[in-house]
């Protein structure tokens, strides 16, 4: 089967879920600049009554928790310096939050960036998930909660974040994972005009999935369509499947059809429409002691499929790390973010980027290491997906007990460089006061 990287190229090879070579790196998001609501939202009057309203209901839930702290308060009495010549990259699961739940070095960690360190610096900072399966802001907001710390869509990317991209190439879309009717919204957030969900296509066809019933809220929800008129112009699967079965079978349906039209089959099972993966990891960091499959075993799961039921091969595209597009996207946010928050107006000469899985964060951080102006110096932590004693495929420049280790090693190591002074700048100098520079 045939399909296109997402901006028409013909892409004839096959990207496989588990081995996909280096070249297939470059086949992802083609992202040129980051979306405009990211890249504007942080000095934007929208966000910032946005954030006052993040502020307020993390207020309102801090309130309701005595005595919660909040963390990322500057010393009082140091004047806080920010540095303009590094910064720090973060993957969420298995590095800040397992479970739901912040890792216990990770408050810590976040106050050492924030100028609780012996050189009385501030190291910016941004956010690098292939979670997702809520907006950008709902997923900060979350966040924020969960670290005691405000953290803005501005310097956050998520799995399917480069996928709103897609909105001006596909008009009528089947969205499927995540809970109810969040990943619906997101996609319509991202300017999709017409998104179509498992349950619509149930509870048209209820016995499209033998075994699954829509519940109450997802029946009331759910859109009924005449699919004899509906083309659909391609799958995204934007969030983990909360039903593999039924899920699969919709999918593979519309792979299977003439042209995305649902309840016709396609002879030579090339003419379905293009099959997208917020990120491919096969399994991620819970609160399990053991890690959990995840979206990337889906598709495993979906190629496998196809295989059997048609005899052919299924060709899908993953976004996410360890997409290379996801980096170059992510260095333009850094950019952004350092500009607008820190004021500084160039990139940084390197960029520690903490995470626990090798196959995606180190992979995908060696990766963009090698063609990208800054150094990229990747950071493999114990307390997700690596498992101390194994020897992971693709190698980090540094492995550290967990994030408080990893931040105080980039930092360490950046102020042993020779002339620090170079390195660091006032934020005085920037024309942002530290509390200015915190709030936004
Ligand atoms: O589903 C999310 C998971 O696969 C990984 O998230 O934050 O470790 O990139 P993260
Ligand atoms: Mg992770």
């Amino acid at each position: 089967m045939t399909t296109t990287d997402g901006f028409g190229t013909p892409r004839l090879r096959r990207l496989s879920s588990l081995d996909a070579c280096r070249a297939d790196l470059y086949g992802g998001p083609n992202v040129a600049i980051p979306p405009k609501h990211l890249m504007a939202s942080t000095l934007s009057h929208e966000t910032a009554i946005e954030m006052d309203m993040a502020k307020q209901h993390l207020d309102d839930d801090i309130s309701s928790t005595e005595g919660s702290p909040r963390a990322a308060s500057p010393i009082a009495e140091k004047p806080i310096t920010t540095v303009d010549d590094f910064a720090l990259a973060f993957d969420i699961d298995g590095v800040l939050i397992r479970g739901g739940e912040a890792i216990p070095e990770a408050g810590a960690a976040l106050k050492y960036i924030n100028g609780e360190n012996p050189y009385g610096v501030k190291v910016p900072y941004i956010f690098v998930t292939n979670g997702g399966g809520k907006t950008e802001e709902e997923r900060c907001l979350d966040l924020s909660r969960q670290l005691e710390l405000e953290v803005s869509p501005g310097q956050f990317i998520c799995g399917h974040t480069p996928m709103r991209e897609m909105a001006e190439r596909y008009h009528t879309v089947l969205v499927v994972g995540g809970e109810g009717e969040k990943c619906r919204v997101v996609a319509e957030g991202y300017g999709f005009k017409d998104v179509i969900t498992p349950g619509d296509i149930i509870k048209t066809r209820h016995d499209t999935t033998p075994f699954r019933k829509l519940t109450e809220e997802e029946h009331k929800n759910s859109r009924v369509r005449d699919f004899e008129q509906t083309r659909i112009e391609a799958i995204f699967v934007f969030a983990d499947s909360r039903d593999w079965a039924g899920d699969q079978q919709i999918i593979l349906d519309c792979l299977m059809s003439k042209d995305g039209h649902l309840g016709t089959r396609s002879e030579t099972f090339d003419e379905g429409p293009p099959l997208f993966f917020s990120h491919n990891d096969v399994v991620w960091s819970t609160s399990h002691e053991h890690s959990r499959i995840g979206m990337g075993a889906l598709r495993a799961s979906l190629e496998a499929l196809y295989k059997a039921v048609t005899g052919k091969e299924l060709t899908t595209i993953a976004f996410g790390k360890p997409q290379l597009g996801t980096y170059q996207f992510a260095m333009r946010l850094l950019r952004q973010w350092r500009k607008n928050t820190h004021g500084i107006n160039k990139p940084p000469s390197t960029v520690y980027f903490v995470g626990d899985t090798p196959d995606s964060d180190i992979r995908g951080t060696n990766e963009f290491n090698e063609i990208s102006d800054a150094h990229w110096f990747s950071i493999l932590v114990k307390t997700g997906v690596y498992q101390e004693g194994t020897i992971p495929r693709y190698p980090p420049k540094k492995v550290c007990n967990h994030i408080l280790d990893a931040v105080k090693f980039a930092i360490d190591r950046e102020m042993s460089k020779g002339d620090k002074e170079s390195a660091i700048m006032d934020d005085a100098d920037s024309g942002i006061d530290s509390e200015t520079a915190l709030r936004n």
